[in-house]
């Protein structure tokens, strides 16, 4: 139905597929490896460690990955090593990032070493200190992936950029609930990021609305990580629903022979 450049071929007859099962088998919807990490498109992100969560989630066949923090990981109620084992057995090639609790560098070092010995799809979050810099400028000089956490200023991303972080993850809700404007972070982020050519992208975090998604991917934000309650809002709207049962109706009135 389609060309070598995706475009519909004309003459094609469209079907609506109207008795369809999404994601009994989340192995339907596997992940590529280390999806766009380097890449250059739009990823979404979950932001949970809850595994009925993420099933979910990737049954869609949108996510790519898993962010948590130490207060995702304590809502489990279970230890960080189990969290962590189960959420990787749900799709070894999710990207998941996990962050480090130790304040000093050698700690976070130490601790990012083990972390990203786990699986190769690991990348392990840093606090925005100095500690934590000084941390990253290791990690990433062995190979080791880091975001940058907590990021609430241009200054602070241009920090983590100068010492080689993959990622800098500006927490945009939580701004916005100081009434500071998150999505003009990012922006700026952005274009000083671009204008000197810079590696690192960005993880937009703590989002609190669809909006805020659509909004940020049209400023060409890399990655958003979300909780599901906002996946799933991206996914409505009325005139959607409303189309599917005027369809569904009609279909009745269809003829069997
Ligand atoms: C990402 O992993 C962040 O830790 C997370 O998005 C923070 O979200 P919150 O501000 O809603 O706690």
């Amino acid at each position: 139905m389609h060309d070598a450049n995706g475009t519909l071929a004309s003459g094609c007859i469209i079907f609506n597929l109207r008795s369809y099962s999404v994601g009994s088998d989340t192995q339907l919807f596997s992940v590529p490896a280390m999806p766009g990490l380097g890449a250059n498109s739009m990823q979404i992100f979950l932001d949970t460690a809850n595994i009925a969560e993420i099933k979910k989630s990737l049954a869609t066949g949108v996510v790519s990955g898993v962010t948590t923090n130490p207060s995702i990981i304590s809502r489990e109620n279970k230890p960080f090593d189990t969290c962590i084992a189960e959420i990787i057995a749900v799709d070894p090639n999710l990207t998941v990032l996990l962050e480090v609790l130790a304040m000093d560098t050698q700690g976070m070092i130490s601790e990012a070493r083990k972390l990203n010995n786990i699986s190769n799809n690991i990348v392990v979050k840093i606090p925005m200190t100095p500690e934590g810099l000084a941390a990253v400028k290791v990690l990433s000089q062995e190979g080791i992936k880091t975001t940058v956490t907590l990021v609430f200023s241009l200054n602070q991303a241009i920090a983590a950029s100068c010492v080689g972080a993959d990622y800098v993850a500006p927490f945009i809700g939580r701004l916005e609930d100081i009434d500071t404007d998150g999505t003009e972070l990012v922006n700026t982020i952005k274009r000083t990021f671009e204008t000197q050519k810079n590696k690192t992208k960005i993880i937009v975090a703590s989002i609190r609305t669809p909006k805020a998604v659509s909004t940020l991917f049209s400023i060409g934000c890399d990655i958003i990580t979300m909780p599901l309650n906002i996946l799933e809002g991206m996914f409505k709207h009325p005139l959607t629903d409303a189309g599917l049962k005027k369809f569904n109706e009609d279909w009745q009135k269809v003829p069997a022979k």
